[in-house]
């Protein structure tokens, strides 16, 4: 093995949280040593493909009160309160430092910041940059790291194993992609901000990065992952594809149309069509702009009722955007009309765009508190990986952004003074570790093997028990056959047989690594969602129709074991907004 490497922080990941968490670290302390390692590189992070944009309060006419409370209804009251409260307090803040780093915020006429209507959210609140405002996000956070001299990047980089030492994370173990060397990164605390894990799934809007290498690392080290049956489909995907068609485009006034040609929302207790584009409209969460969870549900409705458009990539109905006019579609949404050009073959403003629900978000994650410290000392989390929870059993669309930057910035902050105060570390220990690391690898993987199974195979049956059993509608039944197929293919896919033995850029070595984590998340997500009798937010169990406050108001933690993973439940905690019935349009 080669030489160790040792840091006093490291980050694994290189999206918006990451970025964010090593931006924090380095302003607050300028000579800790501050290391970023990312499977790919950092401005090709999935926060590159964000469209619609992330939301804080800045307008008078809104209130942080209002957003908290969308934030907690939008989650059906699984979110934590405390959590929520931080978050949307701090969410201003974060978007002007943006501002100075160098995100061009689209503008009002009169120059003050633009914000859009955004799903699930009852007043205008959602800041933008055009509709490729995840790639301005990444640039500004991006370009603002380089600043910081002290931080060293290991890019192409795919950490396997958390290193444990003393009861706490003192690094991890990582191959380094261009030459296979196996290393040794030590660090007084790591940040995981790795994404979250939605390849899990046939049909999702996630990069191909996006295989939960960080959720499954900590699973291993005995953390819990919390919350994970809460899946985000997103309404409005591309058929084939999965490509996203931002929230925006209905934030705008695009409205979605069955085969009758009938705004079906209005049939789903999600209030009458409005006009969104009247500014003065005081309710806005309503049909297009409810939730995401009840518009996929509807979608689903109106499939079982043949109200869809059948297509090459299955089923669909129409998202039009033709009234808003080609000046409009051009400033609001021209990705919008890039990406319906481009892979739909419309141009949306002449034609509707074929749309169906597709898996956007992983609600759930690895368990952390306000600060992204996890049950192991010295381990922290933020964004998508992770679960502090403000996203509870729903997430509204456009505060995820905002959360990759609040929670970024904590974590790094928090684990910067984990790191000055804990200076130690045992590194013989870590070495062997490391060298464990490689030998697995090496012995499962690298070896030629005879007969032996196929990566694809595995990962298209692990897609499929996931879609036929945590799909937008589960039961009892189908969660259980999900949960026995994904340990059947556990023990399956520890007889792999590679073709590729070489070292460099061995990609068929990096599908393996990631067939392992995709199978700990769906072996996460199916187990908690089995064990969770009721129906809550994006989980809807048709055996179990009714939200169950009285038993389920609670957070799975989801515990790795030998065989099934063990599922606990811990306390949401409930500040100033009681539990409710969710109301939209009304
Ligand atoms: O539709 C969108 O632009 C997605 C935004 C989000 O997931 O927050």
């Amino acid at each position: 093995m080669a030489d160790d490497l040792q840091h006093d922080l490291l980050i694994v990941g290189g999206g918006g949280a990451g970025l964010r968490a090593v931006i924090a670290a380095a302003d607050a302390y300028p000579d800790l040593a501050v290391a970023m390692l990312s499977k790919g590189y950092p401005i090709r992070s999935h926060t590159l493909s964000a469209e619609g944009g992330p939301a804080a309060v800045i307008k008078e006419n809104d209130s942080l009160e209002d957003h908290i409370h969308d934030t907690i209804s939008g989650a059906d009251w699984l979110a934590d309160q405390d959590a929520v409260e931080a978050f949307v307090r701090e969410a201003p803040g974060e978007m002007v430092q943006l501002e100075h780093w160098g995100c061009p915020w689209s503008r009002e006429e009169d120059g003050s910041v633009a914000v859009r209507p955004f799903g699930g959210m009852r007043i205008r609140r959602t800041w933008y940059a055009a509709d490729k405002t995840g790639f301005h996000m990444l640039h500004a956070l991006f370009q603002t790291s380089l600043k910081h001299t002290q931080v060293t990047r290991y890019d192409e980089w795919f950490a396997t194993r958390l290193l444990v030492e003393d009861g706490r994370c003192q690094g991890v173990a990582a191959v380094e992609l261009r030459t296979g060397v196996m290393r040794v990164v030590r660090a007084k605390a790591v940040i995981l901000c790795t994404g979250g894990g939605g390849r899990v799934f046939p049909f999702t809007t996630n990069a191909a990065i996006k295989t939960g290498d960080g959720m499954a690392m900590a699973y291993r080290a005995g953390v819990a992952l919390k919350d994970m049956e809460f899946v985000q489909y997103h309404p409005t995907g591309l058929p084939g594809t999965g490509i996203l068609i931002t929230e925006a485009a209905r934030g705008e006034g695009g409205i979605l149309v069955n085969t009758e040609g009938r705004r079906y929302l209005q049939d789903y207790n999600l209030g009458e069509p409005l006009d969104v584009s009247d500014p003065s409209h005081p309710q806005l969460r309503t049909m297009e702009l409810g939730p995401r969870d009840k518009l996929s549900q509807a979608f689903m409705k109106e499939q079982e009722a043949g109200r869809v458009f059948e297509g090459e990539y299955g089923t669909y109905t129409h998202l039009d955007v033709r009234h808003l006019g080609e000046r409009l579609i051009n400033e609001r949404i021209p990705f919008v009309r890039e990406l319906a050009k481009d892979y739909a073959g419309i141009d949306p403003v002449h034609a509707p765009i074929p749309v169906r629900p597709v898996v956007h978000y992983m609600m759930g994650g690895i368990d952390t508190d306000m600060e992204g410290a996890t049950s192991l000392p010295g381990l922290y989390a933020a964004g998508e990986c992770a679960c502090v929870s403000i996203n509870g059993a729903n997430r509204l669309g456009s505060n995820s952004l905002t959360e990759l930057l609040v929670f970024g910035r904590r974590a790094g902050h928090a684990a910067a003074v984990w790191a000055q105060e804990h200076p130690e570390f045992d590194q013989a220990s870590l070495r062997a570790q490391g060298a464990d690391e490689q030998e697995r690898i090496a012995s499962s993987y690298l070896r030629p093997r005879e007969g032996g199974e196929r990566i694809a195979a595995i990962r298209r049956e692990l897609n499929e028990a996931m879609e036929d059993g945590a799909g937008v509608y589960r039961d009892g039944a189908r969660l259980q056959a999900a949960t026995e197929t994904i340990a059947e293919l556990r023990g399956r896919a520890s007889h792999l047989a590679l073709d590729d033995h070489s070292h460099s850029f061995n990609t068929e070595l990096t599908a393996a690594l990631e067939l392992e984590s995709l199978l700990d998340v769906g072996e996460a997500v199916a187990h908690s969602a089995l064990a969770r009798t009721e129906s809550r937010g994006s989980h809807q169990r048709t055996d179990h129709p009714e939200r169950d406050d009285e038993n389920f108001l609670r957070h799975s933690l989801a515990y790795r074991a030998d065989g099934a993973p063990r599922i606990e439940y811990s306390d949401v905690t409930i500040t100033s907004w009681p539990p409710a019935e969710r109301t939209y349009g009304s």
